[in-house]
Formats: structure tokens, C-alpha cells, sequence
């Protein structure tokens, strides 16, 4: 099996998606539509990564910046090529190119029951923030009204 990582490609969408839809821990909103993801890649150029078996998405992380923080989203392996080495580096991918665009910190959001998602960041190195609760505000639409 020769495996291959580059950079993440709007074209690698579709597979992408039905790699997030079919696993575990993922939550997909609106942002993950194509528009969105195609959005946020050119926003963030060169921060996403695949891996490729024979052309095939078998893993993905989404990685962009506000030009103070970094955040990764959407690492997922599928689960015949778990416990490889494959999320880890990809996350290395990431973090190479956060450092190259000037950014020392990245952030990621694991749910609560993701012990396996939590097990993995540990091991990895990432430092769980205790003392911190997440927020969320909805960007109200012209008209003043706010999806739910
Ligand atoms: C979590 C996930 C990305 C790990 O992918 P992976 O390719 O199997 O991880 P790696 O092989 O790179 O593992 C790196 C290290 O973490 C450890 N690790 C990986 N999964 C682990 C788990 N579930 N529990 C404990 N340790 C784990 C590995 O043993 C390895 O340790 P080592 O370097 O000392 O040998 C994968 O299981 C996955 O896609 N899960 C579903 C989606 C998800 O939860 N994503 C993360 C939350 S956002």
C-alpha cells in the first residue's frame, strides 16, 4: 500500500464529505458544503492535507488561521488505515505549514465523549484547556433574524 499526503484540493471534496458523514465524532454543519469548504481552502491556502491510497481519500484534516491562532478541524482516518501513523502526520503537515505562516498556537474542538478523539490529542501532545468553556454566536441575517 503506497500512501500518499498533499495538499487538501476542492476536487477531493466529495470523497471528503462522505468520509466525515460515515465516521464517528464528526459533526457537519452548513459550513461543510462544498461553497463552504471551497471557502475556507482559499482563505487558507496550503494548510489542508489528504492521504491518497491509489487516488482515494483515506484521510483528511482541515487546517486554517486568523493570523493569530490556528485551528484544525475535521481530522479523520478511515478506519481501515487507523493506528498507522496517518493522523499524526498529518497533523505534523499542519503544524509545518502553521509555523511557516508565522503562527505558534493551534486549537481543536473534540466532543465530550470522544474519549478515542481525546486519547489521540494527548498522545500527540495537546495540552486539554480545562479552565476554558467554548461559546458559540450565531451571525444574524440582514433582516435580524438568526437561524437555529
Ligand atoms: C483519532 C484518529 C484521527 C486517529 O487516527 P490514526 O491515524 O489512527 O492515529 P495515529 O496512528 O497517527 O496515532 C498517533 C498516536 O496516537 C495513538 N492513538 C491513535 N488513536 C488512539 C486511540 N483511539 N486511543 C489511544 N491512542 C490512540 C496511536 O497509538 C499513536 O501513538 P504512538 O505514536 O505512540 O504509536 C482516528 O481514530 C479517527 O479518525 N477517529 C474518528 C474521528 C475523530 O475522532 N477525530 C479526532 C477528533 S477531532
Amino acid at each position: 500500500m503506497s500512501l500518499e499526503i498533499r495538499t487538501f484540493r476542492i476536487e477531493d471534496y466529495e470523497q471528503a464529505f462522505r468520509l466525515w458523514s460515515s465516521t464517528e465524532g464528526v459533526a457537519l454543519s452548513d459550513a461543510d458544503s462544498r461553497d463552504g469548504i471551497e471557502r475556507f481552502l482559499v482563505r487558507n491556502p496550503e494548510l489542508s492535507f489528504v492521504a491518497l491510497d491509489a487516488g482515494s481519500v483515506v484521510a483528511t484534516l482541515l487546517c486554517g488561521h486568523d493570523g493569530r491562532r490556528g485551528w484544525i478541524h475535521h481530522l479523520v482516518v478511515a478506519r481501515a488505515y487507523r493506528e498507522r501513523g496517518l493522523a499524526r502526520a498529518l497533523v505534523q503537515r499542519a503544524l509545518a505549514s502553521l509555523r511557516d505562516a508565522h503562527i505558534d498556537k493551534c486549537h481543536l474542538l473534540v466532543f465530550r465523549d470522544n474519549d478515542p478523539g481525546q486519547a489521540f490529542w494527548r498522545r500527540v501532545g495537546a495540552q486539554e484547556r480545562v479552565e476554558l468553556k467554548m461559546f458559540s454566536l450565531r451571525v444574524p441575517n440582514d433582516d435580524g433574524t438568526i437561524e437555529r
